[in-house]
């Protein structure tokens, strides 16, 4: 069987890891992040393909483009997870299953982070656990996989 592909979505503001409030989001860049994720996909034998867009627009598309080409999605949605309904659709769209990561503990911040539209579309969502939450994220999804091929 081919090796499965899981597509790694970041959205806005994400490109700014490292340097944008470490307090809150830690030390490691976007660059780690990619490194933690091939890291995983290696140990895990799947594929990855790992993005980041400051657009609403585009991250929509990168979503569309996932239907019929990867097996899964983990996305970062950053702050369009709170704002944007047509990521939500776009996710309801694809049937792929999804799972969202969020760096900070949201529930732990201002009200507005509580909510997250793209929550409605994941199959489990991972927060506060720092940049870790994405290795994470890859492992549940390579077992939601293989458990779907077993059926
Ligand atoms: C974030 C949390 C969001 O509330 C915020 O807008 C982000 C990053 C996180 O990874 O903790 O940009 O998604």
């Amino acid at each position: 069987m081919k090796r499965p592909l899981i597509v790694v979505l970041n959205g806005p503001n994400l490109n700014m890891l490292g340097m944008r409030q470490p307090e809150v989001y830690g030390r490691a860049t976007l660059d780690d992040v990619e490194q933690i994720c091939i890291q995983a996909a290696e140990r895990l034998d799947v594929g990855i393909d790992f993005r980041q867009t400051n657009g609403e627009g585009e991250l929509v598309s990168w979503v569309h483009e996932c239907r019929n080409r990867a097996q899964g999605i983990v996305i970062n949605p950053a702050a369009y997870g709170h704002t944007s309904i047509a990521l939500l659709d776009a996710l309801l769209a694809v049937e792929l299953p999804v799972i969202e990561v969020h760096i900070s503990n949201i529930h732990r911040r201002e009200e507005f982070r509580h909510h997250t539209y793209c929550s409605r579309a994941a199959a489990g969502v991972i927060c506060g656990l720092g940049v870790r939450g994405y290795a994470l994220a890859l492992q549940a999804m390579t077992d939601m996989i293989l458990d779907e091929n077993d059926r």
